[in-house]
């Protein structure tokens, strides 16, 4: 049954890791092109004493990027567990700049080990049209060509700063355990951060959706249409030309979850979440699935709600309720990550 509803949506055949990249980048995304110096990292520390119940120090760090004698600046906030050990962390790209955040339990992922490093997408460049602030600022006087970066790209971008930075905290985190994440729009930024970024082992997007995880042909709910009449700054211009046009795009959204392998990926889906489109997430996830030492498992049928897939190197749940990055999307994420053995 699943073959055939794969067979429906007639999917571009997979290519190799680069030529895919490429063409996300060229089509979708658009490409930050500028060359950078080495970013120079400033922290605050320990800003809330004794924060976690005195088991991590949360500190705020500003990121400075130089290029062609510009600059910018965007804050950041590390919970970093100090007993010594080295821990997984995650990179969460955040709607907000709170620690803890409705979207980002600290304690909890402090509780079950977990480091985390996270910034608010608005404070690398601001999420609307204007491409006048922050990194859009830098990166454009007024003019973008077609494959300029969009604000995904951009905010995609500032996760790999933020990576920087966690390899000059080598003595507290494992840097072979960094997972990116994100909700929704930024889930859709977490995709492609793992795609490009080899130093993130895993990735996870929460009900990403449309130009997310979920493939494009075929799908119900929001469209290419839709997503680039209301938020066309997320993307390249070359995009918009694929509104109502999806069959001639030469890639399709299992482009970018196939471009994180070998790595691991999950896909988070919400059962009540049409707009995303959960069948959608969900086959995309197994026509990428090829790639990956271990593929997806695979049912007989499409997931229910409560389904968890987390054996493979790609992975896949569906949270029954709505669109929202809850308490149980990261219990899944925490569960895939111990799975696949980086809680050691
Ligand atoms: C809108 C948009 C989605 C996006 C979501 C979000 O609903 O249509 O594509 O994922 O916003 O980021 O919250």
């Amino acid at each position: 049954m699943l073959d055939t509803l794969l067979k429906k949506r007639d999917l571009p055949t997979l290519r190799p890791r680069g030529e895919m990249l490429d063409i996300l980048h060229r089509e979708i995304y658009g490409y930050v092109r500028a060359t950078w110096d080495t970013p120079v990292f400033t922290v605050k520390e320990n800003i809330v004493p004794n924060f976690c119940a005195g088991k991590a120090t949360l500190n705020k760090v500003t990121v400075t990027c130089r290029t062609a004698g510009r600059e910018f600046s965007f804050p950041f906030y590390e919970t970093l567990i100090y007993d010594g050990k080295h821990h997984p962390f995650f990179v969460h790209i955040n709607f907000r700049d709170s620690v803890p955040d409705r979207y980002m339990p600290t304690e909890e992922l402090v509780d079950n080990g977990f480091s985390v490093l996270s910034f608010c997408h608005n404070d690398v460049t601001r999420d609307n049209n204007d491409f006048t602030d922050g990194l859009a600022g830098i990166l454009y006087n007024g003019s973008r060509r077609p494959d300029d970066a969009g604000k995904i790209a951009m905010w995609s971008w500032a996760a790999s700063r933020i990576m920087d930075h966690a390899e000059t905290r080598g003595d507290m985190l494992d840097l072979d355990c960094a997972t990116v994440c994100g909700h929704s729009r930024l889930g859709k930024a977490a995709l492609l951060a793992a795609a490009d970024d080899e130093r993130f082992a895993y990735a996870y997007s929460n009900d990403s959706g449309c130009s997310g995880a979920a493939l494009s042909r075929g799908k119900s709910g929001e469209n290419i249409k839709d997503i680039c009449s209301r938020f066309p700054y997320w993307f390249c211009e070359n995009y918009y030309k694929y509104a109502e046009h999806e069959d001639e795009l030469p890639c399709d959204q299992h482009f970018l979850l196939a471009a994180i392998a070998p790595r691991r990926v999950l896909i988070g889906s919400a059962a009540d979440d049409a707009w995303a489109d959960p069948p959608s997430e969900f086959l995309s996830a197994l026509a990428a699935s090829p790639v990956f030492s271990r593929g997806l498992e695979c049912p007989d049928c499409l997931p229910k709600a409560g389904d968890f897939l987390p054996r493979g190197d790609i992975g896949y749940h569906l949270r029954a309720g709505r669109h929202y990055f809850s308490r149980e999307d990261w219990q899944r994420l925490i569960e895939f990550i111990r799975i696949h053995g980086g809680v050691k």
